[in-house]
């Protein structure tokens, strides 16, 4: 058990926020797998402010307990405006997280994300102003700095500290890096024990050993699973259980992997109805059987299932050719579409 402000968390896999994949729905499905914490996909202050309906539908979630509102934005008033609106609109809202790490030009174009990491104080000011504003415990999602040139996250944080943050999440790339090449943990090594305030450590987290080795080396509270989540669910279970109690849970195999699949399936229909959902599942449901020797071309043709009827049939067809094959996640990172 650990704490972000007055909030307990039961658990150290922290799911990440994924534009575009953690919607609701999502973070249900995910949640049962040992999640302990979860957070909405970033959203715009903008929107909140002017009270957007596809900002609102970001906001509003059931009783996924602990989950934060992730918002993204460039000054502390209209941050603070879209606090407040988030929190009124959806009570349920367990804390509120600044993205300071998006690397989404038109988001950087803004002035929102990974931008505002040039000005630290800024992140600062951001942070005391929320602090003084909302009764929930205020984060920040960060990344190393700029660019290698201007790597100058322990700044950011020490002011994200004494700005009063409750907690910090670190994704050791540089804005520069996108999401691509190894993060950097050599640059993060036992940050967390520096830190007045828990961390949480997100970056290539795709196997129980990344998870172990994160945790070790940065001595973070959480860790995140954010890609690496994506068609393996049970690594949260892999995670969480390690630990409680130092097992090892072993791999799921396919025949188990269709069954949840199957039920994400059903819970994003569910959610967006049949023809946007199919859309959306094309990006999860392929990473399932990802792992599974020779199974690219069940995998493309997952990638153009059209109803929920042709997806089903085709999972079942993969079950009972490969069910009992156990799932090998350790080429995930290098085939990684994202
Ligand atoms: C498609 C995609 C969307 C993302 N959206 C967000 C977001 O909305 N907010 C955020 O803070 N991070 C976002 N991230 C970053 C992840 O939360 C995470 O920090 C990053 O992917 C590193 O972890 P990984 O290498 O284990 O995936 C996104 C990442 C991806 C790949």
């Amino acid at each position: 058990m650990w704490k972000i402000g007055g909030l307990e968390i039961d658990g150290r896999v922290v799911l990440g926020p994924m534009s575009g994949y953690t919607t609701p729905a999502y973070r249900d499905f995910m949640k049962p797998f040992g999640v302990a914490l979860s957070y909405t996909e970033m959203v715009s202050d903008m929107g909140c402010i002017f009270g957007m309906k596809t900002t609102r539908e970001f906001i509003e979630f059931g009783d996924n307990h602990p989950t934060g509102v992730q918002l993204f934005g460039s000054s502390p008033e209209n941050l603070v405006k879209a606090a407040e609106y988030a929190l009124k609109v959806n009570p349920r809202i367990a804390f509120v997280d600044i993205n300071m790490g998006c690397p989404v030009h038109k988001v950087n174009r803004t002035g929102a994300g990974c931008v505002l990491m040039k000005e630290p104080k800024k992140c600062g000011d951001i942070v005391r102003a929320l602090k003084a504003s909302v009764d929930v415990p205020v984060t920040a999602k960060i990344r190393l700095g700029w660019s290698s040139g201007t790597v100058n996250f322990r700044n950011v944080i020490s002011e994200l500290e004494s700005a009063g943050a409750d907690a910090i999440c670190i994704h050791p790339r540089t804005r520069e890096e996108q999401y691509g090449g190894k993060p950097h943990y050599d640059l993060v090594e036992g940050i967390g024990k520096e830190m007045s305030v828990p961390l949480i450590i997100s970056g290539n987290i795709y196997l129980l050993d990344d998870a172990i080795e994160a945790v070790r080396s940065t001595r973070a509270e959480g860790v995140m699973v954010a890609r690496g989540g994506i068609g393996n669910p049970f690594l949260c279970t892999q995670i969480d259980r390690y630990f409680r109690t130092g097992e090892r849970l072993p791999n799921p195999n396919v025949h188990q992997q269709v069954v949840w699949c199957k039920q994400l399936s059903d819970a994003v229909i569910e959610e967006l109805g049949t023809d946007a959902a199919m859309r959306r599942l094309r990006s999860y449901v392929p990473h399932f059987i990802a792992g599974c020797y020779r199974s690219r071309e069940s995998r493309n043709r997952l990638t153009q299932i059209d109803s929920r009827e042709s997806l089903f049939e085709l999972l079942d067809e993969i079950d009972s050719r490969m069910g009992s094959r156990v799932i090998n996640n350790d080429g995930r990172r290098e085939e990684s579409e994202f």
